[in-house]
């Protein structure tokens, strides 16, 4: 949490049952050091009062242009560059299509607009709201353009459905900025130009963004790019999902991935700028739609294996996150295997072992390509990870224990840890996926330079 310290932030607070919880977050920020202007939505205020977040961040909170009984403005503009982050929590419905659009409408809308910093996002709404496509095509577009999305949570919703739509908790969000933040430093310790008053001017020019008010007016024509655009010119192959090996026409070998994993990292990938090439295995969730995404499906590994191959030489990062089947049916059968007459019967099914497509993709490597792989464990997890890292010739590796709970198949929450040639090893705590999809693409940006 220190990173937070002296940072300053704009609490954006919107219309949203949720936005009680924007007073535990903002005591936490305060708490932290950090100075938080908050802005409300002419909605928020029938949800919270303005007088309990103008208490707890110690400024009055901005709700409107003007002041109606003084008649001073309320600078949009000003506003937007003092900002070190703009964290909007709950984040409705309804602002996030604003800031989709370019709508300005409203103090808070015109902020975002004028804004130079870095944007979280914290959704909260109804399940059916966050999972319609004009939400969901409202958050890739901001996705797009390098927002941060600290994803909603799975619960009980406030008008008694259950699903997801739950605004992250507060402790959950803070320390998000606060990995980000530390992000930052360590990135701006590596170009050695931080400075220690904490300002991000090393990571602004790094990132092409500028946090600070430029000279004069304040309103320089050269508008940055938007953070998040790290990854500009790169491709990247994403793999995700299973694979099904036919056992004839009607059954498979397969597992349960659900490829959730995969697509949250292609996904961020593409909002770092990245072009990327998803092949994925046989999936029920809906696979992710960016402009930068080229998504294949495939069913077999081998089926992956040469996808992967006529991908890989035009590839900079490649992220094996597919949990491929390791064998697959010597035959597959070309009628329905019938059951035997014989109840007691056992049935043998030959199987072979397939290639592993990343060992091969190890073999071929150039010096110039980073190759990430998983590799999910239920023993000796660090053991087994180290080893796969060195056989299959990897620059990093991205464990996840079955005895984790949360981690793993299925589920939107993940818990890893990550080797790297060196031996170095980080442990993250559990996140959402797309969380730890940003943890993982922040230490490929690491290693990349
Ligand atoms: N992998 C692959 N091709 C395979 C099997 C695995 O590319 N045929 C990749 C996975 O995508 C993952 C990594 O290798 O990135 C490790 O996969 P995992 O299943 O954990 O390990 P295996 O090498 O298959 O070893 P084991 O199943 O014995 O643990």
């Amino acid at each position: 949490m220190e990173t937070i310290r002296g940072k300053k932030i704009i609490l954006g607070v919107c219309g949203s049952i949720a936005a009680y919880k924007a007073a535990f977050l903002l005591r936490l920020l305060t708490k932290a050091g950090a100075e938080v202007q908050v802005i409300m939505t002419p909605d928020a205020v029938h949800f919270i009062t303005p007088l309990t977040l103008s208490t707890l961040s110690g400024k009055p909170v901005l709700v409107d242009y003007f002041d109606e009984k003084t008649g001073e403005w309320n600078n949009h503009v000003h506003l937007a560059l003092w900002a070190d982050v703009i964290l909007v929590a709950p984040a409705s419905a309804n602002t996030l299509s604003k800031f989709a659009a370019g709508a300005c409408d409203n103090l808070l809308a015109a902020v975002y607009l004028s804004a130079r910093s870095p944007v979280f996002l914290a959704p909260a709404m109804d399940l059916d709201m966050w999972k319609h496509p004009a939400t969901q095509s409202n958050i890739s577009a901001l996705l797009s353009i390098g927002h941060h999305l600290i994803a909603p949570e799975n619960g009980e919703l406030a008008s008694g459905l259950v699903g997801e739509g739950r605004l992250a908790e507060p402790e959950e969000i803070i320390q998000v900025l606060a990995a980000y933040f530390e992000n930052v430093e360590k990135n701006a310790a590596v170009t050695g130009s931080f400075e220690e008053n904490g300002a991000l001017t090393a990571h602004a020019e790094k990132s092409g963004m500028l946090t600070a008010p430029a000279e004069g007016d304040g309103l320089s024509p050269e508008r940055s790019a938007p953070s998040g655009q790290r990854l500009r010119g790169k491709n990247v192959l994403v793999t995700a999902g299973p694979t099904y090996e036919a056992i004839d026409p009607v059954r498979f070998i397969g597992n349960h991935s659900s490829g959730k994993m995969g697509f949250a990292l292609a996904q961020e990938l593409a909002a770092e700028g990245a072009g990327v090439t998803l092949v994925h295995g046989p999936v029920s969730v809906p696979v992710p739609e960016h402009p930068l995404i080229r998504s294949r499906a495939v069913v077999t590994a081998d089926d992956m294996l040469t996808a992967c191959l006529e991908t890989f030489d035009g590839v900079d990062i490649v992220v094996m996150a597919a949990a491929v089947a390791d064998y697959t049916p010597v035959e597959t059968a070309a009628q329905k295997i019938k059951k035997s007459p014989d109840a007691e019967g056992e049935l043998q099914i030959p199987v072979k072992k397939t290639t592993d497509i990343l060992a091969a993709l190890g073999q071929r490597k150039k010096d110039s390509q980073f190759l990430v792989g998983f590799a999910l464990e239920t023993e000796k997890e660090e053991e087994h990870a180290l080893s796969k890292l060195q056989r299959k010739n990897l620059d990093l590796i991205v464990l996840n224990s079955l005895r984790d709970e949360g981690a793993g198949f299925g589920t939107d929450t993940n818990k890893i840890t990550v080797f790297d040639r060196s031996g170095q090893r980080t442990q993250f705590p559990l996140r959402s996926k797309q969380q730890v999809a940003g943890d993982i693409i922040q230490m490929i940006i690491d290693r990349i330079g």
